[in-house]
């Protein structure tokens, strides 16, 4: 029997539990390419189905873990060959197929981009699902044919990882950005990454009314419900706002005034089933437009055994932010 070190999830009588353990190499799943994954990182959706605190898993047992960075060791895909440098977002990985927090995974060749040119694993990691998703974000932003010129652009959960990478994206493309955090303390962490002004989550959080004075022409949500509600009704004529995430709701307590009286446009933004066309453009574009001071300033790296404890903190709002966990 060969075993390699995993995070594994597992049904209990109490409900799932996870814990560290040796997984067997003969229940991985099925997949054209083995990788040996040296990087993975610490998302809000691994926080939910470490903790178990929705049923983000649906496949027992199950390793966490939503992307990873590594070197391909086997491969019987055309595209692929050991040694490749790859990385991988979504797909199901850590939901119904065995994820990253592992020594080794077996994945479809499919669902890899190759690790951009000029990007190390850590970096790429450090990017991670939430940097990938706030430059599909970014560029859905850009498709809508929003520049910088019509106005600042808002970025919710602003010390959060979408947040924090948003913000370094946008205020690097040029866009005047006001971030929104409801931790008062991270505005000068805010400021260096490029926010020009902060403003208290508070402000946002609570029902709004159906239209409210034109403040943005854009916006990255990563917060959902009311908060989501109030930028569309602050968002000036013609202007868009891309949700990509539910950190105070899954809800949506909005009226159609913004949509039918400023033609302002909700922009949906999924990762995980993203199209590779737009994933391998996402990074290229990551590669190129993301500050690397920024992305240091934004990351912290934390040793395998430290996974299981993060995920409560994320979940939190404990972490400002990326976390890069160092696999292998
Ligand atoms: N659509 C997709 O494919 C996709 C991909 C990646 C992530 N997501 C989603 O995007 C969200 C952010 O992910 P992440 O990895 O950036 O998580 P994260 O690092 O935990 O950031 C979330 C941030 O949201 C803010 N927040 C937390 N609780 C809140 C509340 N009750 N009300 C208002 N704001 C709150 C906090 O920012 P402040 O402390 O600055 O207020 C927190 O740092 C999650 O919901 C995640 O599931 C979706």
């Amino acid at each position: 029997m060969t075993t390699f070190k995993a995070i594994r999830i597992d049904k209990a009588d109490t409900g799932t539990r996870a814990a560290y353990a040796d997984f067997d190499e003969s229940e991985l799943m099925e997949g054209d390419v083995t990788v040996a994954v040296s990087h993975s990182t610490v998302n809000y959706k691994d926080g939910l189905a470490i903790t178990c605190k929705s049923p983000v898993v649906r496949r027992f047992p199950m390793i966490p873990g939503i992307d990873f960075a590594g070197t391909v060791e086997a491969s019987s895909n055309p595209n692929y060959k050991p040694g490749d440098q790859v990385i991988l977002n979504g797909w199901g990985l850590g939901e119904t197929h065995l994820g990253g927090y592992a020594k080794k995974a077996r994945v479809k060749g499919d669902w890899l981009v190759a690790l951009p040119k000029g990007l190390s694993a850590a970096e790429a990691m450090a990017i991670g699902t939430a940097g990938y998703t706030a430059m599909l974000a970014v560029l859905a932003l850009e498709r809508h044919g929003l520049t910088r010129d019509r106005g600042p652009a808002i970025v919710t959960g602003a010390a959060g990882g979408v947040g924090s990478v948003a913000i370094a994206l946008l205020s690097k493309l040029g866009w005047q950005v006001i971030a929104s955090t409801g931790r008062a303390e991270e505005a000068p962490y805010l400021k260096e990454l490029g926010a020009a002004e902060i403003i208290d989550r508070g402000e946002l959080s609570g029902p709004g009314r159906p239209l409210g004075k034109e403040r943005w022409a854009a916006g990255v949500d990563s917060v959902g419900s009311h908060t989501l509600a109030n930028l569309l009704t602050q968002t000036k004529y013609g202007g868009a706002i891309a949700a990509c995430g539910l950190a105070q709701g899954m809800d949506l307590p909005a009226s159609v005034a913004p949509f039918i009286l400023r033609g302002v446009s909700l922009l949906g933004i999924d990762s995980v089933m993203c199209p590779q066309v737009l994933r391998r453009q996402a990074w290229e574009r990551l590669a190129r437009d993301l500050d690397r001071d920024k992305l240091k300033r934004i990351t912290r790296t934390i040793p395998f055994d430290r996974v299981i404890d993060t995920a409560g903190e994320i979940l939190a709002g404990k972490i400002r932010g990326r976390v890069v966990v160092e696999i292998g």
